[in-house]
Parts: structure tokens; C-alpha cells; sequence
């Protein structure tokens, strides 16, 4: 992205919600920088087969094709033009693994309770701004006993992209994410931290990210 001298508001605004053509092109450079991040995650997924399984925030979907042929896959996420980029994208795994892709917020999920397996987000929690009331909602859509997973990275890390991360990130320290998962009800919580690898910032400047991954039971 450095090489594209956009202007880091703008991009930090099509983080939160891709967007148009800048969107679509973010959606682009997210998927070949946070492939480590839904490798990790991915680690921590149990067996998937005919698994419900619900993604919340896809960007453009193509990184989770893989898990979309191993599953019941919905994901939810609250940019138009990212459902239809998935859609559009991801259009095989819609016709051949029945993948289906939503227009909704976290904060209110148009699913029914208990409706999912397992659900999995990565890099949305800095955009939740009621922050419980997105994990009640996590809660509530998973069956009781469901699996969620939350890939994420420090807040130190963040910091180090604070060029971007300053415009309109929320950054929550881990025992503090372990703190809201816990009030929304979950439990069996853990947290497992993996070292990224190295890789340029906004300057240029080499600097090594981490992926955590939290889990929890519903
Ligand atoms: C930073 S991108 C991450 C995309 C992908 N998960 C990744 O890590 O490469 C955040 C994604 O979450 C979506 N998103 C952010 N806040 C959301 C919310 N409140 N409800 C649903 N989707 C949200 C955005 O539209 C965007 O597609």
C-alpha cells in the first residue's frame, strides 16, 4: 500500500468498511497481508466438515474459499459492495458448496439464536463500537456449546501502525478482550500469540506483527 501514497485517513476508512473503487482494491490488499493472520486462525478450527459456520467481516472473501468447500458457510459483513465482491468472487463456491454471503452489522445479526457451529472473525474487532453488544451477539448466534474464534493483533502492534490505526481504530488490550468475552458469557477463553512474518510498514520501516487468536465456547 506504501507505494500507492493514499492518504492513511482514507485508507483507515476502507479498512472499516471497504467501500467503491478504493474499497474493492483494499479488499485486494488484505487478502495477500492478513493470509498469516487466517493461517493462524485457521490452526485453531476444528474438524469443519458440515460444520454451520459463520465469518463475520470477509472483506472480499477470497481467503476464506478453502474454508467455504469445507463447510456450511455464511458470512456476514455490513459493506454492500463487499458482499457483492464475494459474491462475485467467490461465485463457485456459491453454486458448489452453497456459500452464502449477508449484509448485516454485528452489532444486531439478522440470524436466529443458536443458529451456528462455530463462528470466526478476523481484524473487525477494532470497529466494534459497543463492543458488548457485539459479543452478546456472538453469543447468541452460536448453539450453546459453539465455538467462537477471534483473530486479531496486539494492541503494540497497532501502535507501531499508528499512521493508520489512529484514525478511528479501537484498540483493546488482550485481558481486556478476555474481560468482554467473559461478561458476554463465554467460557474455556485462551488466547495463543504467533509471530507474523517481517514486513514493511506505511515508511518503509521493517516491523514484525503477531496474530493472536482467542477462543472461546458459547
Ligand atoms: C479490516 S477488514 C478485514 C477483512 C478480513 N477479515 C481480513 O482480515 O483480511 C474489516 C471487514 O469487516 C467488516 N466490518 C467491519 N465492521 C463490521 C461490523 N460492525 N459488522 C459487520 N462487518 C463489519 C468490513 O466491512 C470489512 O469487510
Amino acid at each position: 500500500m506504501s507505494e500507492q501514497k493514499q492518504n492513511p485517513a482514507d485508507i483507515a476508512k476502507h479498512l472499516r468498511k471497504p467501500e467503491g473503487a478504493q474499497g474493492l482494491k483494499i479488499g485486494e490488499f488484505m487478502n495477500k497481508g492478513n493470509a498469516s493472520m487466517y493461517a493462524g486462525v485457521r490452526k485453531h478450527l476444528p474438524e469443519l466438515l458440515g460444520q454451520r459456520l459463520l465469518e463475520i467481516g470477509f472483506g472480499n472473501g477470497v481467503t476464506s474459499k478453502e474454508i467455504m468447500r469445507q463447510t456450511q458457510y455464511t458470512g456476514l459483513d455490513y459493506s454492500a459492495d463487499m458482499v457483492a465482491a464475494a459474491e462475485s468472487l467467490c461465485a463457485a463456491e456459491v453454486q458448489q458448496n452453497g456459500a452464502r454471503f449477508v449484509h448485516g452489522d454485528i452489532h444486531q445479526m439478522p440470524f436466529e439464536a443458536g443458529s451456528f457451529d462455530m463462528v470466526f472473525t478476523i481484524n473487525t474487532i477494532y470497529f466494534w463500537d459497543d463492543a458488548p453488544a457485539a459479543a452478546a451477539e456472538l453469543k447468541r448466534v452460536l448453539k450453546s456449546g459453539g465455538q467462537l474464534f477471534i483473530g486479531m493483533r496486539t494492541k503494540e502492534d497497532m501502535d507501531l501502525l499508528s499512521a493508520i490505526t489512529q484514525h478511528g481504530f479501537i484498540l483493546r488490550p488482550l485481558l481486556e478482550v478476555e474481560a468482554l468475552l467473559r461478561e458476554a458469557g463465554f467460557t474455556n477463553l485462551s488466547y495463543t500469540v504467533y509471530p507474523d512474518p517481517l514486513r514493511p510498514d506505511m515508511q518503509g520501516r521493517m516491523v514484525q506483527l503477531h496474530t493472536v487468536v482467542f477462543s472461546a465456547v458459547a
